[in-house]
């Protein structure tokens, strides 16, 4: 019987009972999972994006589904006016903010050499500035208010071993992982914890409908590319949101958690193309390279 644990929900029902989060992007995708899953534990969610259409049809439908409390506001993360002005709002509407996820990206593929200055510009504005303008504007409120706080960055697997053709994404998401690292640092002192995850390949509508999944590039042979074979679901990339933005993560600040089932390390390791050779391969490979038994 295949186990389907994962697929679950993890965490006790109201973990997030009196808490109020921002999802920016949370209107679409993973931002729009980990919203609903905050929901049914109980959280008010507040999300964010550029479309106010698009953000307000996803909380009215989350609002449905799961019974909670979610409010749409309109925000392009880049502008760190309309970034205050959203807090401003989620606090009249529900009170102190408690926790933040950093989901908002924005990517597309394209050769380095043919990318004009102001592409570069657009998406290192959106995923580095528009996380660093979300998490100031967040970091400070909770610093004046003597208050915690928990921030959860979605990051990627090449913000550390880089990747071409999405070159300002990666760039970006490194500057983002790294304040992740150097804020966990500097801010523990107030109780305000910071991490990430980086997911690997979760099918989603948008993401991948712009970025086909290396994954999917030979005929969709998954376990080559993937050593546990098979693509993310999203709620167990919601459960381990859940966890870094709730208090069981309490002693957690400053880490990245990868969840790709393996895709990075297998891309990384020098020999594990391997996987490619077959036993009978195998038998007459080792009969040409092992030594002979004294
Ligand atoms: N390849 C190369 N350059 C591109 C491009 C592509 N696929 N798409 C846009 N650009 C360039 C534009 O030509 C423009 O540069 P120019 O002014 O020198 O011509 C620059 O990028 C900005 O484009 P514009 O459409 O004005 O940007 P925007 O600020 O409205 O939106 C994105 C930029 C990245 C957010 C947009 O691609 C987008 O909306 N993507 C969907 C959201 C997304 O990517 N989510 C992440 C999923 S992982």
């Amino acid at each position: 019987m295949t186990n389907t644990r994962h697929t679950q929900s993890m965490l006790p029902p109201d973990s997030f009972r009196g808490q109020t989060i921002v999802v920016t992007g949370g209107g679409t995708g993973l931002g729009r999972s980990m919203s609903q899953y905050l929901l049914t534990l109980g959280a008010k969610v507040a999300i964010c994006g550029r479309r106010l259409e698009v953000v307000e049809r996803a909380a009215q439908e989350m609002a449905e589904t799961t019974g909670g409390e979610a409010l749409a506001l309109k925000c392009d993360v880049r502008q760190s006016e309309e970034v205050e002005a959203m807090f401003s709002a989620v606090s009249e509407q529900f009170g102190r903010v408690h926790g933040l996820i950093n989901n908002a990206a924005g990517n597309f593929i394209c050769p380095t050499e043919r990318l004009s200055y102001n592409a570069f510009n657009a998406v290192v504005d959106i995923v580095l500035k528009g996380t660093y303008n979300c998490t100031l504007a967040i970091g400070k409120r909770w610093i004046d208010a003597g208050t915690p706080g928990a921030i959860l960055n979605i990051s990627t697997t090449y913000a550390w071993t880089g990747s071409g053709y999405v070159v300002p994404s990666a760039v970006a998401k490194a500057g983002a992982l790294i304040m992740v690292r150097s804020l966990a640092s500097e801010w523990g002192k107030y109780g305000i914890r910071l991490n990430a995850i980086a997911p690997g390949s979760f099918p989603t509508e948008g993401a991948w409908s712009r970025l086909k999944p290396p994954e999917l590039e030979d005929g969709g042979n998954l376990s080559q590319k993937v050593p546990l074979g098979r693509f993310g679901e999203h709620q167990e990339l919601a459960n381990l949101a859940a966890y870094l933005l709730s208090d069981f993560s309490a002693y957690i600040t400053g880490a990245c958690v990868t969840i790709d089932g393996g895709a990075w390390l297998r891309g990384a390791g020098q020999f594990n193309a391997l996987e490619r050779v077959d036993s009978e391969q195998w038998d007459a490979l080792q009969a040409a390279m092992k030594p002979p038994k004294k």
